[in-house]
């Protein structure tokens, strides 16, 4: 099986020495974790530009063994924070999961690669299974492996394959060689020294992580620049979290659509950021834009004058800022002005209606037959009409009153 990889490999990677090593693969491609952006600097460093970032390109490969008979492989690649490829594991097949996913590769080279994973993903389980008691992983275990490189300003800025055990770092490749992972323990010093041992492995290992990864990298950069950099303005809004105590206030501030993942978010008191700023993860909407959300408590009487700030690329320096109060002072004022504008309608409309009724014209519930049970004039809002009415002809009087008095 491992001889047929490496006929295949050689036909797709132009080295050549024509050693047979026996049928090991354990670890073969694993977890990477290369630099990884998921945490965005905290600071109002301008970090958030995502130009900054190197750009990362890893394979990922998720391998769950519930007994010595059942596995399950998931595979999947990743530029940056967006997926790129998945591994379609019934087909054994690599989905292209964008237009530009081919990168510059040809389509025999990719068929190559194609092949080579279909035997990866078929030895990886079978030797694991093979070696399980040896190594000694207990069932059930999950194996993960992150694998690829990464390209900082145009060049290629390293290579990197981890493997984790359970759920924590268990191996690297690091130069030319396997080395357990600190605080992995003799298993892993173990699983190392036997994986040390086949050294076409480890050239295979060397040339995809050197040579193949950066080559597709760079091609795969240049075909998807429009989607890298795409740049989607988000939306912020505020709310009221669940109560965190009596008399205090959660205030959460809700940030969401936006594109690259990068965003600095902040609960401020003027230009002084609020202690106690809490940030939430990331996480992605279903249209590849992003969604936060940064929580603060305060004592309820100080989260007037309190607002959440928005920073991100896509803004180009226009932060986002939301008043806390800010809505609620601005409702209040339109509220009043509506309840008052309303309020003299009705009393200018009820003096037109009484001067029209008066010359036998209108009211149209009264008179219309189609309601023939609306409104008794006797009705407390005839009588309200009826007040209203006598009250500012009164007023209309004292005031002629004075302006006769001071005419003459
Ligand atoms: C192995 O695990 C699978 C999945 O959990 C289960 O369906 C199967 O019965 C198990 N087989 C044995 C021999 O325990
Ligand atoms: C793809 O693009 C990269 C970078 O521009 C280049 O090095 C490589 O030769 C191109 N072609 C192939 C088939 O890799």
């Amino acid at each position: 099986m491992l001889l047929l990889l490496l006929l295949l490999f050689k036909g797709l990677c132009c080295h050549g020495k024509n050693t047979a090593v026996a049928s090991l693969l354990p670890c073969l491609y694993t977890f990477s974790t290369c630099h990884s952006p998921l945490s965005v600097p905290q600071d109002p460093a301008p970090h958030y530009l995502a130009a900054e970032e190197p750009l990362c390109f890893r394979l990922l490969h998720i391998s769950s063994f519930a007994n010595h008979s059942w596995a399950h492989n998931q595979g999947s690649a990743w530029l940056g924070e967006l997926q790129t490829h998945g591994w379609d594991t019934i087909l054994g097949t690599i989905r292209f999961l964008w237009p530009w996913s081919e990168g510059n590769f040809s389509k025999e080279e990719l068929t190559h690669l194609q092949e080579l994973f279909q035997l990866y993903f078929h030895g990886f389980t079978r030797e694991v299974q093979a070696y399980a008691s040896q190594f000694q992983f207990e069932y059930p275990f999950e194996l993960q492996i992150s694998a690829g490189c990464t390209m900082h300003a145009g060049d290629a800025s390293g290579s990197f394959f981890n493997g984790a055990y359970q759920g924590l770092d268990f191996l690297s490749f690091q130069g030319s060689s396997w080395k357990p992972s600190p605080g992995a323990g003799s298993q892993a010093q173990n699983v190392c020294k036997v994986l040390n041992r086949y050294l076409d492995i480890k050239e295979i290992v060397q040339i995809l992580l050197w040579h193949t990864c950066p080559r597709f990298l760079a091609g795969l950069i240049k075909a998807g620049k429009s989607e890298l950099e795409r740049q989607v303005k988000p939306e912020a809004w505020v709310s009221k979290g669940p109560s965190p105590g009596p008399g205090r206030l959660q205030l959460v501030c809700h940030v969401s659509g936006f594109h690259p993942k990068p965003v600095w978010v902040k609960w401020m008191r003027g230009e002084k950021e609020q202690a106690g700023t809490r940030r939430g993860d990331i996480l992605p909407n279903a249209d590849g834009t992003w969604y936060l959300r940064v929580t603060v408590d305060v004592v309820a009487r100080e989260a007037a004058g309190l607002s959440c700030r928005v920073k991100h690329s896509s803004l180009g320096g226009h932060d986002i800022i939301i008043h806390w109060d800010g809505y609620s002072i601005l409702l209040i004022l339109i509220c009043l002005a509506v309840i008052v504008t309303l309020v003299m309608l009705a009393v200018i409309g009820s003096v037109f209606i009484k001067h029209s009724s008066n010359w036998n014209v209108l009211s149209p519930h009264v008179r219309n037959p189609a309601f023939p049970n609306t409104q008794d004039p006797r009705s407390s809002g005839h009588q309200l009409c009826l007040a209203q009415e006598s009250w500012i002809k009164n007023r209309f009087l004292k005031k002629w009153k004075t302006i006769l008095t001071q005419l003459w």
